[in-house]
């Protein structure tokens, strides 16, 4: 008999979302790994053996034993795409949209995203942080474990440092697993009006000031990369300039890359990331078949956001289903954000997915799971219920997982685990 430090057991469902270490691409998208019945051993925070209760039962004793009492066990969430640090509120512009006024239009005439940098550049470090903490503590309850986050709503120097120290902070203090990404190319700030002259002072001031500040910080200290994003769209930065900003991230700052492309205007920006090797590619609403079979045979990312679509009241969404039959590495995220996509729920996203790109359960949670935890480069160690993985856990108030999907609108989980402890519900809530 061996010894745990914990034991989950009674799983009506143990959904593993385990690939062999590999990312999940088509027809292997529709195995979600369920173990009837199942049970997991848990020690020092990480996953030491899945099998069966009876199996586990029989191998490991431990102090604690968390009984799952028929319901359902899925892995921690990951998303792998947010902007959840930011002040101030774009109610006003929900307002204009639902009058007839257009996304872009508003960015255009100095809203939108530019509105949040004005209230972001205005905030305090302790004001963005206390925001983001509730907002993140929401994510949790929604079953999220793993979350990216950007900077972007400073683009300045300055308040561009100050996101990225708020997301370090908020990294300590919350049992989130939190991934850092800079994104001073989100979109041209006023104050320097012109494309290449603001990518260039990207170049040469932010980027050496970012990764200063970052090497400062705990996050940099336990090895969590720091990656790079740029905004690929008609009116914000053109394919050669956003290739540009990455290649000077990836080969003078060593950094991860990625890039929002074809949200609303196909500029070629997913063939041009994947050429530069890039994590992910994130919308992909416009791309073109050619362009998503190009994706498709690399090892990049494509990472569907279609909370935006349904946000934005749109009816076309991103051709997921060409892209997992073509072969693709596919994920889905929430791109929580104040205008594009005012959601925090990987489930409500799951929801989506399955409806309007037409995906399969299976698919939409190993989209949410294993294949996001490849899209942040993180896939050793969170996004499946393997032994050797972070003990990252989620129990559902229902004995078959698809419910989590099925249903919408509220949250069907009943407990997160994060490193083998109890992260969610918080004993003060
Ligand atoms: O991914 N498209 C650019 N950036 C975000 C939106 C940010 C915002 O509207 O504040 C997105 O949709
Ligand atoms: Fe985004």
């Amino acid at each position: 008999m061996q010894t745990a430090d914990t034991l989950i057991i009674n799983a009506a469902q143990l959904v593993t979302c385990a690939g062999g270490g590999q990312p999940k691409r088509g027809a292997d998208m529709r195995e979600a790994g369920i173990i009837d019945g199942g049970a997991v051993a848990i020690t020092g925070g990480q996953i030491i053996a899945v099998g069966t209760t009876d199996d586990i039962r029989a191998a490991y004793q431990a102090d604690q034993i968390i009984d799952a009492n028929g319901c359902a066990v899925v892995p921690g969430l990951v998303d792998p795409h947010t902007h959840a640090v930011f002040a101030g509120s774009r109610l006003d512009e929900f307002e204009r949209r639902i009058a007839g006024a257009t996304y872009m239009e508003i960015l255009a005439a100095g809203g939108g995203i530019l509105s949040t940098m004005r209230a972001t550049r205005a905030a305090t470090p302790d004001a963005l942080t206390g925001s983001a903490t509730r907002r993140l503590l929401r994510m949790l309850a929604c079953g999220t474990t793993t979350v990216e986050i950007k900077t972007g709503y400073g683009l300045d120097t300055a308040s561009e440092v100050k996101m990225l120290n708020v997301i370090a902070e908020i990294a300590e203090r919350l049992p989130l697993n939190i991934v850092p990404t800079f994104m001073g190319a989100h979109a041209i700030p006023p104050e320097q009006p012109d494309m290449k002259a603001y990518a260039a002072h990207i170049m040469d001031d932010m980027l050496p000031a970012i990764h200063e500040a970052y090497r400062q910080t705990a996050l940099a200290a336990r090895g969590v990369r720091l990656a790079a994003d740029v905004f690929c769209e008609e009116g914000v930065f053109d394919a050669a300039t956003s290739r540009h900003l990455l290649r000077a991230a990836r080969d003078k700052w060593r950094m991860p890359i990625k890039a929002h492309v074809d949200e609303f205007v196909n500029l070629g920006g997913a063939a041009m990331a994947v050429e530069l090797g890039a994590l992910s590619v994130d919308h992909l609403d416009v791309t073109p078949q050619d362009e998503l079979a190009f994706l498709a045979k690399s090892e990049t990312v494509g990472v569907m956001l279609p909370a935006v679509n349904f946000n934005l009241g749109n009816d076309h969404y991103g051709d997921a289903r060409f892209l997992i039959d073509s072969g693709g590495i596919m994920a889905l995220s929430t791109d929580y954000n104040p205008g594009s996509a005012p959601t925090l729920s990987q489930p409500m996203v799951m929801a989506l997915a399955c409806r309007y790109q037409r995906l399969l359960p299976a698919e939409a949670l190993n989209a949410c799971t294993i294949n996001a935890a490849v899209a942040l480069g993180m896939a050793d160690r969170v996004g499946s219920l393997e032994a050797g993985k972070q003990a990252d856990i989620v129990i559902l108030d229902a004995d078959d997982y698809r419910a989590m999907i099925y249903e919408f609108g509220d949250s069907i989980v009943k407990q997160v685990i994060i490193k083998g402890v109890s992260a969610w519900p918080t004993t003060s809530s």
